[in-house]
């Protein structure tokens, strides 16, 4: 029986979700969203074959990532059943109904599909949470993340209950405005030194280093990765203090994650 774990991530809570499903699941693979999707040409169709898929993301203004979305769109899969687990802080809104929808769409119909409470990673704008906040948080992930895997183990399917009615419009903004208007906020301070962790965990592959220092192209998902992960806290995000405090998932090494975003080999 093999399964495959697909995940998107900015700061690691759905890596870290992704790795404890994988080391409970026999014959299991984590594969980055991320890395399918700039290994494959622009609009090919995306193979996905294996008796077991799972899928996860983080909500983002009440729907998923737009490249998740884009993901799916392309995904053609061939597999017994589907499991959707959305990452979240504070509610989900229409984002598990959106992607079940299009595994639907797919062809699939044995789905399971559950929410699963992680540290909020928004820290630019809704500040840095608590050490006990984050301990807190990082455990009610492990323990929801634990009951899914069950689930997985015993082929549940499920259905999708609620809907919030400002999800579309939430999100439709954010995915087609707000991500874009948002990382033209991102400052390159003096401090940066070249050194490419943020190119390396960019979902997205907008930055890339010149002439020393990070430089931000079009695509930005605003997953918050750069911002968290950069060693230098070189980067300013509006009018936050620079200095202030940085989140990722404590589970989740920067080199690690830096591979794991670039398909599992080692980062150029
Ligand atoms: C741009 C953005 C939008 C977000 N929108 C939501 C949201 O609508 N609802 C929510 O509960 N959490 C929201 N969050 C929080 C993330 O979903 C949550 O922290 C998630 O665990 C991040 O996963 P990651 O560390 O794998 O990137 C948002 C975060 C970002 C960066
Ligand atoms: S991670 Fe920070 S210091 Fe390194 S290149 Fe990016 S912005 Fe500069
Ligand atoms: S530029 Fe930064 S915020 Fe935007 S997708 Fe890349 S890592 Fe995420």
């Amino acid at each position: 029986m093999s399964t495959k774990i697909y995940y998107f991530s900015g700061t690691g809570n759905c890596l870290s979700c992704a790795k404890q499903i994988s080391s409970n699941i026999e014959n299991s693979q984590i594969i980055s969203i991320p890395s399918v999707m700039h290994a494959s040409p622009k609009k090919g169709k995306i193979e996905i074959t294996a008796d077991k898929v799972v899928i996860i993301f983080p909500a983002y203004a009440y729907l998923a990532p737009v490249m998740v979305k884009k993901f799916l769109k392309r995904a053609v899969i061939k597999c017994q059943n589907v499991y959707i687990f959305a990452l979240y802080a504070t509610k989900t809104g229409g984002a598990l109904k959106q992607v079940r929808k299009l595994v639907k769409k797919a062809g699939i119909k044995n789905i399971y599909g559950a929410k699963i409470i992680s540290v909020e990673n928004y820290v630019a704008i809704f500040g840095f949470p608590s050490v006990e906040e984050v301990e807190k948080k990082c455990a009610m992930q492990y323990d929801e993340t634990n009951l899914h895997i069950e689930a997985i183990k015993n082929s549940e399917t499920n259905i999708t209950k609620g809907f919030h009615p400002l999800s579309p419009i939430i999100g439709f903004f954010f995915g087609s405005l707000g991500r874009r208007v948002l990382k033209t906020r991102f400052k390159v301070l003096d401090t940066c030194n070249g050194c490419g962790v943020c190119m390396k965990v960019c979902p997205a592959k907008c930055i890339v280093i010149k002439e020393g220092r990070a430089k931000f192209k079009k695509g930005c998902e605003h997953c918050q990765g750069c911002f968290n992960y950069c060693p230098k806290k070189a980067l300013k995000f509006a009018k936050i203090k620079s200095d202030s405090d940085r989140y990722h998932n404590p589970k989740i090494s920067t080199t690690e994650f830096c591979d794991y975003q670039c398909g599992n080999e080692k980062c150029e």
